[in-house]
């Protein structure tokens, strides 16, 4: 094992401009607000979307099922939880009336009264279809709705793709800060 240093950006975004535009959900997805019962499905689709990410070296607990379960009903649990912020994806293309999900975000309330959205993610077969982009949108009108002025969240900087994303949607690097992780080398 050895001890690595991620780069990480801290990005915000005014919830006081109108956010960006957005298309339709493609018609074989659902958004699915927050209920109480929902840890285990967030939890397993945390876990399928960061499993084998960047984001599971800097932060172990993504790359275990247990770990995310952890995580998940630690989020949950905190004051500062915002179920208006927090959703998940359901795909209902498989046929046979069967549902999958298939991506998940959540929000919290940060300690300087900012919206913090955490661990967006979307499962590897259902990327690239604007699912992210949705998540995030949903997300961001929560904290809206419950008169927040700005949002913020961390990305490591190794994650290109979606840093990309986040620029593109209006969220703008105000900080670089280093997460110590301890990796285990080949
Ligand atoms: C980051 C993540 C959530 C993005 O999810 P996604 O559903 O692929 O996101 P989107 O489809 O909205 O946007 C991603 C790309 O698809 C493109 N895209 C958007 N809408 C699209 C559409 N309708 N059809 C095809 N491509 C589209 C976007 O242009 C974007 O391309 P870019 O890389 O040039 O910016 C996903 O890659 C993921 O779960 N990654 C692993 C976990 C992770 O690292 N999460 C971030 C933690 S900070």
């Amino acid at each position: 094992m050895g001890v690595t240093y991620f780069k990480r950006f801290r990005m915000e975004v005014s919830l006081t401009d109108p956010l960006f535009a957005i298309g339709q959900l493609p018609s074989d997805y659902r958004l699915v607000a927050w209920e109480d019962t929902d840890v285990a499905a967030h939890s397993e689709v945390k876990f399928r979307s960061f499993c084998y990410e960047i984001d599971a070296n800097v932060f172990p607990c993504l790359g275990d099922r247990e770990g995310c379960q952890r995580l998940m009903g630690e989020i949950a649990r905190r004051e500062s939880f915002v179920p208006q912020a927090t959703w998940l994806l359901q795909y209902h293309g498989g046929g046979l009336g069967r549902s999958e999900n298939c991506g998940t975000i959540q929000g919290i309330v940060d300690s300087s009264g900012m919206g913090s959205l955490q661990n967006v993610g979307v499962t590897p077969l259902h990327r690239g279809r604007g699912l992210g982009t949705h998540l995030m949108y949903q997300s961001l009108l929560g904290f809206r709705e419950i008169g927040l002025q700005r949002a913020a969240l961390e990305v490591t900087a190794q994650n290109l793709g979606a840093v990309r994303l986040y620029e593109r949607l209006g969220f703008r690097r105000v900080k670089t800060v280093y997460k110590v992780a301890e990796v285990a080398y080949a």
